[in-house]
Order: C-alpha cells, then structure tokens, then sequence
C-alpha cells in the first residue's frame, strides 16, 4: 500500500517533537497504522530552523497555505497553535478534502462546533487527542473506554504550566515570575503565558472535556474562571499547615440546573491522589456511573509528550482510511449533542 502522506503546518515545540517521535518510532508506528507515514511537507515560519527536528526530506515553505492546498497531502496536521490563521487553514484543509489533526485547544474550544460541522459535511476527520492533558489519552478515554457510562463528574489538572508554577512555589518556596520565566523555556507555556495563569487555557480544555463527557456543545462562554495569580507562597504555606494542597482544577458536574463548569485554585487534602500530581504533570478524575472513580495521569505539556498525542492521532486517522469507507466508523469526529444549551 501506499505510504500515507501528511503535512504538518508548524514546526515549533509541538511540530517540532511530532517528526521526532514519527522519525524515531517508525517501525512501531507503521505496524500499529497498517501503512507508512510519510511527512513530506511542513510550515515554519524560520526556514534556517533544524534545531529542533531533523528535517530532512521533508519540503519546508513559509506559507502553509501551500500545504492545505497540496492534492498530495491527505492529512494535515495542525500545530501552530491559536486562532488566526489556524482557523481558516483548518477550514481550507476540510474544503480540499484533507483531514486534519490539530493539538489546538483554543481553536477547539472556540469554533468547533464550525469545524466539526464542516468535517461532518465532507465526510472528513478531525482528531484533537493532543489538545487536552498533553499526552494523556484523555479524550479516547471517555469517548472510547468510558462510552458504556453516565458521567456524573470530571474534575482535572489540566494546565501543566500553572501546576509546575504552584509546585515549585510550595516545594521550593520559589518566586512565581522566575518558575513561570522557566515553564517558558522548558516549552510548556503558552505563546501568551497569561493564558495559563489565568485559567484560560485549561477552560479551554474542560470546554472540549465537557463536551465529549456530557454530549453538550463547545460552550467556551460558559465557564467560570479564576486563574492562579492571586496565589502567594504564604497561602501555599497556610493550606499546607492546614493539610490541604493548591491546585487549579478545571471541574464540569451535572447539577439538576444542568453543567456546571469551572476553573479555580482548589485547596485538595494533601492525602488525596490528586494533590499529589505536581509539576508539569496533569491529572483527569472522571466519576462514571458504572465505572465509578477512575484517574488518567501523564505529562501535560511539552514537545513529545504532546506529540505522543498527536502521533495517535495520526494513527487513529489512517487506521481509519485505510478501513473500507462503506463500514467506517467516523469515531473521531465529534458527536452531536445529546444535551442541549446548559449554563451553570
Ligand atoms: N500551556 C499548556 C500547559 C500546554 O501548560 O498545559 C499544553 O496544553
């Protein structure tokens, strides 16, 4: 068979570790995808950048317009990040024909109810594993592994940034600005790092949970939230006297008003599992009806743990194409809602 062909719009953290991890894993990666993976494209924005990926053989070009547009490229993979111009590429990528995998959460959160629409429209995948909880299989896990239950709850460290900053600051009693300086350079913040510590990014990730868990649209608007920047290391120490950790949780709950969804520091007693993810790791409680508790813990943010990600992503798209299209199951795309509008 053919060797499948992808192209991948941004080469930075994310991108970057996406053809590290399909270069190095590639026999693996072929025998669980059923046929090769061929990056024959990419966009960055330094063409002289081969820092932090090897690009040989791939055809680099400034202008990912160019690779949307390729009749050759089937799947395009989307790791620039942001709304513009990540949107309207996708967009054209789904109008070309292309499927599309993206570690895009703000895009997600913000206009795929659209993207989702226009994937079902064209018969196409979007798969967006890589957008919530780094390389945590998290979406598969209450789409797929959890799809016999009621969720009745999920509640998360979903921001790896925010959860390093308020670990070192209770561990180590370090100034905020300094760990946030180095969560930067380590590559888990955001391009806008006020984005983490004011809850954003991780209301952006329970809106795409909330979805998949409750069977509800993508309501962004909808969330309450409260970053981490009011927290001082004196609060660290007074809730670790009292036995309680802080840690910014993003919680969706079923309420008899409906889903409440929220992002705020949580003071969590230290002996609880939970308390105890610290770093950049993230951690997902989902309280299904019939499973009962269950705990997803990983890697939240950086370059391969994300790419982990989107690399199954990938997987899981050509697994699927390469299925007999009469009997293909588009599981990857997104289910319409069950449960109408619900505000908290
Ligand atoms: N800035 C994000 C975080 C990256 O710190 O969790 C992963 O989505």
């Amino acid at each position: 068979m053919n060797p499948v062909k992808i192209g991948i719009l941004g080469l930075g953290t994310v991108g970057g570790g996406t053809v590290n991890v399909l270069r190095r894993n590639a026999d693996e990666i072929t025998r669980r995808a059923g046929r090769e993976i061929q990056v024959c494209r990419a966009s960055t924005r330094d063409l002289t950048r081969s820092r932090i990926c090897d690009t040989t053989g791939i055809a680099l070009t400034s202008d990912p317009y160019e690779i949307v547009a390729d009749p050759d490229i089937q799947i395009v993979v989307e790791t620039i990040g942001g709304e513009t111009p990540a949107r309207d590429l996708v967009m054209k990528a789904l109008a070309n024909g292309k499927h599309v995998v993206t570690a895009n959460k703000m895009l997600i959160a913000l206009h795929g109810n659209e993207i989702f629409a226009a994937a079902r429209k064209h018969g196409l995948m979007v798969a967006f594993e890589a957008a919530v909880a780094g390389g945590i299989p998290i979406i598969k896990t209450i789409r797929e592994g959890l799809a016999g239950n009621k969720v009745e709850w999920l509640a998360g460290i979903i921001n790896g940034t925010s959860n390093f900053i308020l670990t070192e600051m209770w561990e180590k009693g370090r100034d905020f600005a300094d760990v946030l300086q180095e969560a930067q350079r380590l590559g888990y913040a955001e391009a806008d790092p006020t984005f983490d510590i004011e809850g954003v990014d991780a209301a952006h990730k329970l809106t795409i949970l909330a979805s998949i868990a409750f069977g509800i649209p993508l309501q962004f608007g909808k969330v309450y939230i409260e970053g981490i920047t009011g927290i001082t290391a004196a609060d660290v120490k007074y809730a670790e006297a009292l036995g309680y950790r802080i840690k910014l949780l993003g919680i969706a709950r079923r309420t008899p008003k409906g889903i409440e969804l929220r992002v705020h520091p949580t003071l969590i007693p230290a002996r609880r599992l939970i308390a105890n993810v610290n770093g950049v790791m993230n951690a997902v409680l989902v309280k299904g009806d019939a499973v009962g508790p269950t705990l997803s813990y990983g890697a939240g943010a950086g370059a391969e743990p994300t790419a982990s990600a989107v690399v199954a992503d990938i997987v899981d798209v050509v697994r699927t194409l390469t299925s007999d299209p009469e009997n293909r199951v588009p599981h990857l795309a997104f289910q319409p809602a069950a449960i109408s509008e619900i505000p908290i």
